[in-house]
């Protein structure tokens, strides 16, 4: 990614910054390089990121067509009626961060709580959001004794099992499910790129389209979605990564999946300019011309490497979610954008990608206090421009 020189309008606005933030000669030669170093395709700092009027993201972006949401964490459904509320406001669907995994909804082999994703569906209802679950098949949050007591005889029975009763208990009242979940590791070495997960172990490569074809059964009204991550960057990951993922969907294609959308979770980065437009457009082209709908599934930036300073820092995040939008929104299957979650009081950055300075991380469109930040503007304003649906 060419850097881009500082221009005479970008030095005297980051000597006005760094002046403000009180800082010596050489920290603002610091900032300058690093600020340089990391605008990537948008110039961040310059970028006022004003949006035009109050209403909330949900409201543009159903104004165009489209669907805004987010996950919601469990510990904050009955603990937090701020962040409840905030959520009420800014979104028009909701995932469960966790409790409709293997491991909350299946504590013994013989026994499913439902009881936490219930009250997810109840407050989804009473506030008129839209419900999607994550995830019937995914080879993280496996119980204990799925380790134990799962074998190549079992195992059928016991997806099928799985599926039919968690899509068949909230049939109906699903927008859409990830079937499956991060199927796809290039590095692995197999032909087919496919993660060497234990369901791939135990059931060999069909369990993608057996998976699908039993949540069909169980729920025929379901949007069903193939879920996955890093593909979002022009690096070798994410180029053999992209390359797989539409084989992948094409092999399912081919023999009649019932399979209705890809899910990316673009989790990005700003502290790697790798941002490469034409590829991610290429590729959202390829699965649309796959009959195929997509969704951004848990859209959040990670801000771990990025400067300490709170100013620069929500510039540098909010540029990354404009690019992104300003590319992703371009393609007409794209048909719902949802966050990881809505405010950075709760997101699973700080405790997985915690700053090395242990400043709080900024991720997400609200802060820990659920207030707007640029964060909030670059969506809203991708939302603005976005083409009508
Ligand atoms: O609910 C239990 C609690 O009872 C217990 O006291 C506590 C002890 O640590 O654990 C709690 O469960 C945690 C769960 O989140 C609910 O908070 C698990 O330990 C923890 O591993 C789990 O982490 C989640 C992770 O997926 C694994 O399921 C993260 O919050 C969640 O953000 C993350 O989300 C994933 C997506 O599903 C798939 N894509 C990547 C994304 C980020 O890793």
């Amino acid at each position: 990614m060419p850097h881009k020189p500082l221009t005479p309008g970008r030095r005297t606005f980051l000597l006005s910054l760094a002046a403000l933030s009180g800082m010596g000669a050489f920290a603002i030669a610091d900032k300058f390089r690093y600020a340089n170093r990391y605008l990537g395709a948008t110039d961040a700092l310059e970028k006022d990121f004003s949006v035009v009027g109050n209403a909330s993201l949900r409201d543009r972006a159903a104004a165009k067509g489209l669907i805004y949401g987010a996950a919601f964490p469990h510990v904050a459904l009955s603990s937090d009626r701020a962040f409840a509320a905030a959520f009420a406001q800014e979104c028009a669907i909701l995932v469960p961060e966790s409790i409709l995994k293997w491991k909350a909804l299946r504590p013994e082999p013989n026994r499913f709580d439902f009881a936490a994703g219930d009250l997810m569906a109840k407050f989804a209802r009473n506030h008129g959001l839209l419900f999607r679950g994550h995830t019937l098949v995914w080879h993280e949050a496996l119980p204990q004794w799925f380790q134990e007591s799962v074998n190549s005889q079992n195992v059928r029975r016991i997806l099928l099992e799985h599926i039919k009763t968690v899509v068949g208990h909230y049939a109906g009242k699903i927008h859409s499910w990830d079937v499956v979940n991060e199927a796809v590791l290039p590095k692995d070495g197999r032909p087919d790129g496919l993660r060497n997960t234990p369901w791939l172990q135990l059931l060999g490569p069909d369990y993608i389209e057996i998976a699908f074809r039993a949540a069909a059964e169980a729920d025929p009204q379901a949007l069903l979605v193939y879920n996955d991550h890093w593909l979002d960057y022009d690096t070798n990951e994410g180029n053999t990564r992209r390359t797989a993922v539409l084989k992948l969907l094409e092999r399912l294609k081919a023999k009649g999946t019932p399979i209705h959308a890809l899910g990316i979770q673009a989790h990005l980065l700003r502290d790697k300019p790798y941002f490469n437009p034409a590829k991610l457009r290429s590729f959202l082209r390829d699965v649309a011309s796959l009959d195929l709908k997509i969704l951004i599934t848990e859209m959040d930036v990670t801000d771990k490497k990025l400067p300490v300073d709170v100013t620069l820092r929500d510039h540098l995040v909010a540029a990354a979610y404009e690019d992104y939008l300003s590319v992703v929104l371009e393609e007409p299957a794209v048909i719902a954008v949802l966050t990881w979650g809505l405010s950075d009081r709760y997101t699973w950055l700080s405790q997985d990608e915690p700053r090395s300075d242990k400043a709080p991380v900024r991720p997400l469109p609200l802060d820990a206090q659920f207030r707007r930040k640029l964060a909030w503007n670059a969506i809203a304003r991708a939302f603005d421009q976005a083409p009508m649906r």
